[in-house]
């Protein structure tokens, strides 16, 4: 359950702005503001699945997902589907996009994916302000203790290789384990994590 004091639909669009602005080079924020905010809507909303936020002076300064990987997150979008169809629309009109959309399908269900635990921290950031004062080493203790209140005992974490996230994973004991194609020709690493 998220912070009560604030609109929780302002939450899902301060996580889905700071996605964007953390993120730059990722396909997610392509699909603009309002398709990540009903992302975090249903990933907040799942019984499978997690979304840790951190506040300070109503400011959002960090936050983390993850799920248990039992269901997929873009059916339970479909929960909402006039939002859905919506929030997609700019979107479909894009090339690019849809052939990213089936790259992501395609991943999901990939052999080397499957190779390893479904549980899987989907995305953690932290405001540039905030960088190097432990900010997520908080949210990665909060998701720990989610997937422990699951009784899972590891989970994977995908990156890509040039992002910084790699040495905060590793920092926090992450061993790589793989390296993925999830869109074609951009290198990501697979970590675990056990619990
Ligand atoms: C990765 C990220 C979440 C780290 O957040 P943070 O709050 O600054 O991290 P912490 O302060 O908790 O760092 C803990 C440790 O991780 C390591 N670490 C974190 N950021 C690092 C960086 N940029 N370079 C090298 N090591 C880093 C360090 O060992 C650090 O400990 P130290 O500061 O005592 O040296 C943040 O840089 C970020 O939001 N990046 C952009 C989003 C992103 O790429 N997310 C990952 C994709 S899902």
């Amino acid at each position: 359950m998220l912070n009560k004091t604030i609109d929780q639909n302002q939450i899902y669009i301060d996580v889905a702005k700071l996605h964007i602005d953390c993120i730059k080079t990722g396909f997610l924020p392509s699909l603009g503001i309002k398709f990540l905010a009903l992302l975090y809507r249903s990933i907040d909303e799942s019984n499978f699945s997690t979304l840790i936020v951190k506040y300070k002076d109503y400011q959002l300064i960090g936050f983390v997902s993850g799920t248990d990987g039992t269901s997929n997150l873009y059916k339970t979008m479909l929960y909402h589907p006039f939002n859905f169809i919506l929030a997609l629309f700019p979107a479909i009109f894009s090339f690019k996009n849809i052939k990213n959309i089936f790259e992501i399908f395609k991943h999901m269900s990939g052999i080397k994916r499957n190779n390893y635990p479904k549980a899987e921290l989907l995305t953690i950031c932290v405001h540039q302000d905030y960088r190097r004062e432990g900010v997520a080493i908080d949210l990665y203790k909060k998701l720990l203790n989610f997937f422990k209140s699951k009784s899972i005992t590891e989970f994977v974490i995908i990156v890509g290789q040039t992002l910084k996230a790699n040495s905060f994973y590793t920092s926090q004991g992450a061993k790589l384990a793989d390296v993925l194609q999830v869109h074609t020709n951009i290198n990501s690493n697979l970590y675990t994590q056990k619990i």
